[in-house]
C-alpha cells in the first residue's frame, strides 16, 4: 500500500470539521492519517475530540509569543516535527504570516463559511442576510497570503430561505462544511488535487475559478 498522506489539523474551537475529517479518514478509504491536532487555545473542544480518537494534541498559546512571526515560527516547528504532507485549517482563528503561508504553499487548505470571494472575515451568516442574498454556502481553498483568499477547490451552495436567521444558516452551512472538507482532503490525499501555476487542479485539469460547485 502507498504511504498515507500525513495531515496536521489546526483548530481554535469546537472542531466539528475536525470530527468530520476524522470520521471520513476513519472509514479506511481515504489514504490519509491525522498525525496531530494543534490548537492555539487550550480550551478548544476539538482537542478533546482528537484525544478521544487517540490523536496527538499540541497547544501553542499565541499569547505566550512576542508577535505573529514568533508564534508562526513555533507553529511551523511543531507542524514540521510531525511530518505534515498537508496542513488543514479547521476553524483556526489566527491570521497567518506571509512566511507561514509560503512555507506550506500548495499543501495548506482552509474552509470558510461563505461563497468566497464574498464575505471574507467574520459574521458571514449575518452579512448574507443583511445583503438580502438568495444563496449562501461554504468554500474550501488553498491558502495564499490574502485573508480568506486563494484558489478555490470546492464550494457548497445552499438557498437562503425567507425565515432564515444567522443561526439557522450557520447550522445548514456547517452540514455542508462537513461534506466538502473531507472531500477536498480525500482528493489531496489521493494525489488528485494540486495547486498549479494558474490555480487549483483536479485530475490534471484546472478547476473553475469558483472551484467544483455542489448545489442544493
Ligand atoms: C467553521 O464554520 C469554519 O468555516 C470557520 O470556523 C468554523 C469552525 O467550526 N472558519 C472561519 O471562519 C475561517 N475564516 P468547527 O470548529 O466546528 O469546525
Amino acid at each position: 500500500m502507498a504511504t498515507p498522506c500525513n495531515v496536521v489539523v489546526l483548530i481554535s474551537g469546537g472542531g466539528s470539521n475536525l470530527q468530520a475529517l476524522m470520521d471520513s479518514i476513519g472509514t479506511g478509504d481515504v489514504p490519509a492519517r491525522i498525525t496531530a491536532v494543534l490548537s492555539n487555545r487550550a480550551d478548544a473542544y476539538g482537542l478533546r475530540r482528537a484525544e478521544q480518537a487517540g490523536i496527538e494534541t499540541v497547544v501553542l498559546d499565541h499569547k505566550a509569543y512576542e508577535g505573529r512571526e514568533a508564534f508562526d515560527a513555533a507553529l511551523i516547528q511543531a507542524i514540521d516535527a510531525r511530518g505534515a504532507d498537508l496542513v488543514v485549517l479547521a476553524g483556526f482563528m489566527r491570521i497567518l504570516s506571509a512566511g507561514f503561508v509560503r512555507h506550506y504553499e500548495g499543501r495548506l487548505l482552509n474552509i470558510h463559511p461563505s461563497l468566497l470571494p464574498k464575505h471574507k472575515g467574520l459574521h458571514t451568516h449575518q452579512r448574507v442576510l443583511e445583503a438580502g442574498e438568495a444563496e449562501h454556502g461554504c468554500s474550501v481553498h488553498f491558502v495564499t497570503e490574502e485573508l480568506d483568499g486563494g484558489p478555490l477547490v470546492v464550494q457548497a451552495v445552499i438557498p437562503v430561505r425567507p425565515d432564515d436567521t444567522p443561526e439557522s444558516l450557520a447550522q445548514r452551512v456547517h452540514v455542508q462544511e462537513h461534506l466538502i472538507y473531507p472531500l477536498a482532503v480525500r482528493w489531496f490525499a489521493e494525489g488528485r488535487l494540486r495547486l498549479g501555476v494558474a490555480g487549483a487542479e483536479l485530475d490534471g485539469e484546472p478547476l473553475p475559478a469558483s472551484g467544483r460547485s455542489i448545489r442544493h
